[in-house]
Parts: C-alpha cells; structure tokens; sequence
C-alpha cells in the first residue's frame, strides 16, 4: 500500500516536470517553421523578381507585372512571419540562394510547383502544428500567405496557359499590404483575405 503511494506521488511528480519540458519544445516547433516559412518567402521573393526581369527580357510584360506583384506579397509574408519570430524571441534568418532563372514558361512552371507545395503541403502542415500549440499570431500569418499562394497558383497557371497572348506592355496588379493577397482589380470594399479596407492595397505594375 505504502509503496503504491509512493509510486504515485513519483509519477506525479515526474509529470510535473515533464509537462512543462513538452511545452517549451512544441513551441520550438512553430519557431522552427516560421524560421523555415521565412526562409522559404525571402528567397521567393528574390526570385520572382529574377523572373520578372527575364520576363521583360522576352518581352512578356504583363507577367513581368505578375512576378513583381507575387514578389511583393512574399515580401509582406516574410515581413509578417519575421514579426512573430521575434516576438517569440527569435531573430528572422534567412539564406537567399541565387536564382535559377530560365525561359519565362519554364519560370512560370517552377513558381506554380513552389506555390503548390506552400498551398497544399508546407502552410497546412505549419498550420495543423500551430493550432495544436495555440498559437494564433503563427495561425494568422502562416493563413493570410497560404490565402495568397492559392490566389498566386491560379494566377500563374491562368499565364502559362495564356503565355503566347501575354506579350506587352505591363500592367496593374493590387497587391494587399497587410496580407500579400494579390488581386486583378479592386472590385471589393474589404480585402477577401484580411479584411482590411482596400486602401491598404498597393499598386504593382
Ligand atoms: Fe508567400
Ligand atoms: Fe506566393
Ligand atoms: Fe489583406
């Protein structure tokens, strides 16, 4: 009896002390992968811009226009996810790599396979995490860039599939400064995203 008392007390004592080690690293796992989204939106951010370059190159401006306004909206996420990390105590870290910049419908290939992933593998994965830790600053952002992304996917694949046509001058894409949601036109008061009034939104061209 005395010994099935001591047993319990030990093994509640030994809970006390774990649970709050489990705490502290399940938390580092949404630090990790903010760190890692971060990383990931930096060097989008290089790179849609290489492309647009090269888009200007072979003369397909209006997609030199939509790498330029998908490289803002990365540059918001990585803005946004850098504030979450340092608010956790953290310091943003980021490695850009330098581009691999080839033909503009090959570009346009790499951008709708990395905003694929981000849409329907890495975000959803960061976001089951950081709903398990209850964390809803990560919550926030890793959702405002996944809403992007999808909207970033369909934009590029409705280009590639159009390319022949998209020779030209550039043109106006509204790029949401609080979300990095990318829009065609300001047809709406609230931006679909964040809510954020429309005024918030820049113009990318
Ligand atoms: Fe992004
Ligand atoms: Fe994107
Ligand atoms: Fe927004």
């Amino acid at each position: 009896m005395r010994t099935a008392v001591i047993l319990a007390i030990s093994a509640m004592a030994l809970f006390a002390i774990a649970t709050p080690v489990f705490a502290a690293n399940s938390t580092n796992k949404t630090l990790d992968n903010l760190q890692s989204a971060f990383n990931g939106e930096s060097n989008a951010h290089a790179r849609y811009l290489a492309f647009a370059q090269k888009a200007d190159q072979e003369g397909y401006g209006p997609v030199a226009s939509l790498f330029r306004a998908a490289a803002r909206a990365e540059e918001v996420h990585a803005n946004n996810h850098a504030v979450v990390i340092k608010k956790m105590g953290g310091t943003p870290t980021a490695k850009i790599e330098t581009p691999v910049v080839k033909t503009t419908k090959e570009n346009l290939e790499a951008a709708i396979k990395g905003e694929t992933y981000e849409r329907d593998v890495m975000y959803p994965d960061f976001l089951k995490v950081a709903r398990a830790e209850k964390n809803t600053d990560a919550i926030e952002t890793f959702n405002y860039a996944k809403m992007a992304e999808t909207e970033h996917a369909r934009l590029y694949t409705e280009a590639l599939a159009k390319l022949p046509t998209l020779k030209g001058a550039a043109i106006t894409y509204y790029v949401c400064s609080v979300c990095g949601y990318t829009a065609t036109k300001l047809d709406f008061t609230k931006c679909p995203s964040c809510f954020s009034h429309k005024e918030k939104y820049e113009k990318v061209s």
